[in-house]
């Protein structure tokens, strides 16, 4: 179903594979978008929105962690397509404890596959966003990088780093037409946050406004807000958390 024009539209999401980048890819194709969905573990995934959507979608191998796989992901789609107009970088890992308890290389592999993993990606990705002349960026951070969260201060660095990341790219890219925002979801229920015990679940529900965690679909039409439709924001934090960090 083609909600709204964007056919002549091309996009790369990271971990378009499930939960919230899954759902920006569907999104994104819904408007008429064609969308290389990269994944490092989930091909399946991407292959079930390329059945979902002929034609339209290519599925890319990355890995964050990997130093050449964002090079080779973006020549993909230069080869493929020659062209991009929207890069939404919503992979990330998760992985925490107390700072006194957590690995000192397993902290800083967390902020080193979501800082200069993602870092990779736009870097590799600049040249092609530069040609059109219209094109933007989305970071998806989160609100934990913002307000912070017991057990999270590797996830949480890597998350305040992108937004210092993506204003100072905004700076950098603002003259050759290339808008770079981040989006800071709160709680949504995805793997990510499968595993938080049900006492913390309702906790985090009850601390936030709407009482509630947010959907996919919510967080997926806010990314493309942001991607799509948003022409006079950069250097912009949307928050999408439902009033948790208030
Ligand atoms: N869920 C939440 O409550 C929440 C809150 C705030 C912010 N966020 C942010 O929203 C984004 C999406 O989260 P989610 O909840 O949808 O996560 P998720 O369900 O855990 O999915 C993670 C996605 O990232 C990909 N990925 C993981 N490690 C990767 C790596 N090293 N290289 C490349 N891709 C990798 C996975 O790919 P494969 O499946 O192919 O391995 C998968 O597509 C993340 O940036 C997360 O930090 C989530």
């Amino acid at each position: 179903m083609v909600v709204q024009d964007d056919a002549d539209r091309t996009a790369l999401v990271t971990g378009a594979s499930r939960g919230i980048g899954a759902g920006i890819a569907r999104h994104l194709l819904d408007r008429g978008a064609r969308v290389a969905g990269a994944y490092r573990s989930g091909r399946e995934g991407v292959e079930k929105l390329a059945a979902a959507y002929p034609d339209r979608v290519l599925p890319v191998r990355l890995d964050l962690a990997d130093r050449d796989s964002a090079v080779d992901a973006v020549q993909q789609v230069r080869s493929d397509w020659g062209r991009l107009d929207s890069l939404v970088l919503n992979a990330a890992v998760w992985d925490g404890g107390k700072l006194t308890r957590m690995d000192p290389d397993a902290w800083w592999a967390v902020v080193e596959t979501n800082l200069r993993g993602t870092a990779a990606v736009v870097r590799a990705a600049i040249p092609m966003l530069e040609q059109g002349g219209d094109a933007s960026i989305v970071l998806v951070g989160s609100v934990v990088g913002d307000v912070g969260f017991a057990g999270d201060t590797a996830y949480a660095s890597a998350k305040a780093a992108l937004v210092g990341f993506a204003r100072s790219l905004a700076k950098e890219l603002a003259p050759k037409g290339v808008r770079v925002n981040v989006l800071a979801p709160g709680f949504v229920d995805t793997d990510m946050t499968a595993a938080v015990p049900r006492g913390s679940r309702d906790k985090i529900a009850e601390a936030t406004l709407l009482g509630r965690f947010g959907t996919v679909d919510e967080i997926a039409r806010a990314a493309v807000f942001l991607s799509e439709d948003a022409t006079f924001c950069t250097g912009t934090v949307l928050a999408a958390d439902g009033g948790w960090s208030l």
